[in-house]
């Protein structure tokens, strides 16, 4: 790319030449490629650009506040709580693929339906490089799409040809804050694929606070720079544990830590034993409903990254 100070420029000057005076809106995650992206147009066209966050219900501790305090003064921003929409249609399912097509699903409707509120002509997607290289090549891969009430919303792609670290150079010359910027990769089914079986608000809620406690936990050791993902997972097993002289019976939770440069291949770090221990035991003591915790020691290969 050209440097960043360029690409910013000329980026500017092209999104104005394409969306003119015209509305565009974006579906805002709080991850980096769609922050920068957001920031980028915002820049360009100013509160044309409406930037939809959808809350699937399915995010993790504290982020809702987080993207909306980042964003709220910054941009158009508009905060759409789905959060019964999604947990409604996936009541019962089991199957991580069924759960990923029916979020998938849901989102596309939620979308649309705010999208048809509004007059846009473009659609912003935060599409990078390696999107569209992994999945076909294809130089453009759409150039449109419909929405319900048949208008047709024009793709916008700022992005596109920037790698992730490129991506993270723009953003922070655009002063995104750097937490924003280094975010470690969080999947568009959130929760859902990190919490095993059918999904309950209580089971969503457990997984939150064991989740929020690794990422304390390894970004007060600062592991996080060092590492690609650091989450935990709430498994479908109960197994048994004693509190004072009681027997009790809860979930078994996991500590997935991993290093990767792409997410195709990964692998479990030697990681410092008192943080683990600590992980464990603050999971075990603060969240009631944990009774056991272990610790994923497999690679990717043969596992994925994310349990589901
Ligand atoms: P796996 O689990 O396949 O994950 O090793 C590789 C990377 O992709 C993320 N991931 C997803 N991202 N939708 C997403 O947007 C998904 O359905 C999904 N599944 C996995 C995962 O967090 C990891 O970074």
């Amino acid at each position: 790319m050209l440097n960043p100070e360029e690409f910013i420029e000329d980026s500017i000057q092209k999104i104005k030449d394409e969306i003119g005076d015209e509305k565009a809106i974006i579906a805002l995650s709080g991850g980096v490629d769609s922050s920068v992206c957001s920031v980028l147009v915002q820049e360009a066209i100013g509160d044309n650009l409406i930037a939809i966050f959808v809350d699937h219900g399915l995010l993790r501790e504290g982020e809702v506040e987080e993207v909306t305090n980042t964003f709220q003064d910054r941009l158009n921003f508009n905060y759409i709580d789905a959060s019964e929409e999604f947990l409604t249609a996936l009541e019962g399912v089991d199957d991580p693929e069924e759960k990923r097509k029916i979020i998938g699903k849901t989102f596309i409707d939620v979308f649309e339906r705010e999208a048809d509120k509004t007059d846009a002509k473009f659609l912003v997607q935060g599409t990078i490089a390696p999107d569209w290289i992994e999945t076909d090549g294809e130089i453009k891969s759409h150039h449109n799409v419909a929405l319900p009430s048949g208008m047709v919303l024009e793709i916008v792609e700022p992005i596109r040809d920037l790698y992730k670290d490129e991506v993270r150079e723009v953003g922070l010359l655009l002063d995104l804050p750097d937490k924003v910027v280094h975010r470690q990769p969080f999947p568009g089914p959130g929760l859902a694929v990190r919490v095993i079986g059918p999904l309950t608000k209580e089971k969503l809620d457990i997984e939150r606070k064991a989740d929020k406690i690794v990422r304390e936990e390894i970004e007060a050791a600062g592991i996080d720079k060092e590492v690609w993902q650091y989450f935990a997972v709430l498994t479908d097993t109960k197994v048994t544990g004693v509190k004072g002289d009681q027997r009790d019976f809860g979930y078994l939770a996991v500590i997935r830590i991993v290093k990767s440069v792409d997410a195709m291949t990964a692998y479990v770090p030697e990681l410092p034993w008192e943080v683990i221990k600590k992980i464990s035991q603050r999971i075990t003591s603060e969240v009631s409903e944990i009774t056991h915790v272990s610790l994923s020691i497999s690679d990717k290969p043969p596992s994925t990254i994310e349990f589901a």
